[in-house]
């Protein structure tokens, strides 16, 4: 319960004008003051503020949440973990959370996402997720993972996720759920989910999540550009709670990167393409915008826009020019991902490239955990 509506009428403030100051959209404030959303702890101190009312006095139970509530470590688990994309938008929520994070597990079957992941966070994952005993991981509280999208074979008379999901990589988030019983999950997975298989994907997985596991679960489909990445990149976010909860989807990002933060000054040569593909390019299409990422579709057509379209773990390399001239940088790539650039690349350019391809945006997911965690926990 808060009481936002009371004091912004108190000081004759409009919707309008206290969402614009505290860089939110009228909204959610709307939605915060009808008790529909519940604000971080840090969007509660900017309100707070632009209230100039003690957050206590507004807010009753957000720091009693905050301070006692959540697990102290928070433990998680960080499947399918790549090159850590969830470490990275997990540790950035807890800490804007003011929640100490504690990774317990994590696994990734390619051997060079591992070497990646141990010199950036000092643990080497385990290996085939599918080989992995349930019993034997650590307990948690909340359980991340970006998982490989594969269709189920559900046979008619089959019942449970035993047997609708064995097979796939989903029967090992589930298998560890019901054994493990966390808090909470946040999944990703591509836009392609909702229509793969006719949606029976799709469905198989909230069925199993909610009806066979007891979670209640939401998702929705979320594009990094709009929070503040300049990559077009549409995924599929998944979150699940044994505490109901009242997911607001509606983001309201102010700050944008562009590609000059994307983009590196020096670039070696080996990047560039070849005088002939240039000049090919630059016949065929004129930019309106620069800098400018090129995209070149299948059937060879050629667009640039002010951001990238999305990266991809095989083929970005080559469909992808920077002004119609270059390759993006590993460095560039890991960018457009939000990756931190002391993220060590310890890989070589094409293994690094398949990772940046294959991560999360990490704005995109840590902002979505950052709303969705004080309500599942
Ligand atoms: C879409 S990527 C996830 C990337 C990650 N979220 C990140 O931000 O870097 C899926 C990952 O699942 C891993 N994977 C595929 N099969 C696996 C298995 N059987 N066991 C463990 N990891 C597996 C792949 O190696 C890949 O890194």
């Amino acid at each position: 319960m808060n009481r936002v509506q009371e004091f912004r009428k108190e000081r004759c403030l409009t919707q309008d004008r206290l969402a614009n100051e505290v860089g939110i959209s009228r909204k959610y404030l709307s939605n915060v003051e009808r008790q529909l959303a519940v604000p971080s702890v840090e969007l509660a101190f900017r309100i707070s503020n632009a209230l100039a009312v003690d957050i206590d006095k507004v807010f009753f139970d957000i720091p009693k949440m905050a301070v006692s509530e959540y697990p102290k470590p928070m433990k998680y688990i960080d499947l399918f973990c790549g090159i850590g994309g969830f470490r990275y938008a997990s540790e950035r929520a807890f800490k804007n959370l003011g929640i100490k994070g504690e990774c317990v597990f994590s696994s990734d079957i390619d051997k060079y996402a591992q070497k990646a992941y141990e010199a950036n966070f000092g643990e080497k994952p385990a290996g085939d997720i599918t080989k992995v005993d349930e019993k034997e991981i650590a307990g948690f509280d909340i359980l991340f993972g970006g998982f490989p999208c594969q269709a189920f074979s559900i046979c008619g008379l089959m019942r449970g996720f035993e047997d609708k999901t064995r097979g796939t990589l989903f029967f090992d988030i589930a298998r560890i759920l019901k054994e493990k019983q966390p808090q909470a999950f946040v999944l990703e997975n591509v836009k392609n989910l909702a229509s793969h298989d006719g949606g029976r994907t799709l469905q198989t997985i909230l069925e199993t999540l909610r009806d066979e596991l007891g979670y209640h679960v939401d998702y929705h489909l979320l594009n990094a550009l709009d929070f503040g990445l300049p990559q077009k990149r549409e995924r599929i976010i998944i979150v699940g709670s044994k505490n109901p909860f009242k997911m607001d989807w509606s983001f309201d990002v102010k700050t944008k990167k562009n590609l000059y933060d994307i983009l590196e000054k020096n670039v070696e040569k080996k990047y560039y393409a070849s005088p002939e593909i240039v000049a090919k390019r630059k016949a065929m299409h004129t930019p309106k915008t620069t800098p400018s990422i090129w995209h070149e579709n299948k059937s060879g057509n050629v667009s640039s826009y002010p951001y990238s379209c999305a990266l991809r773990a095989g083929a970005s390399y080559n469909y992808l020019l920077v002004n119609g001239e270059r390759r993006l940088t590993p460095r560039e790539m890991l960018r457009l991902q939000g990756f931190p650039d002391d993220f060590k690349i310890v890989v070589s350019d094409c293994q690094t490239r398949k990772q940046a391809g294959n991560a999360i945006p990490i704005d995109m997911v840590s902002m979505v955990m950052e709303r969705f965690i004080p309500m599942a926990f």
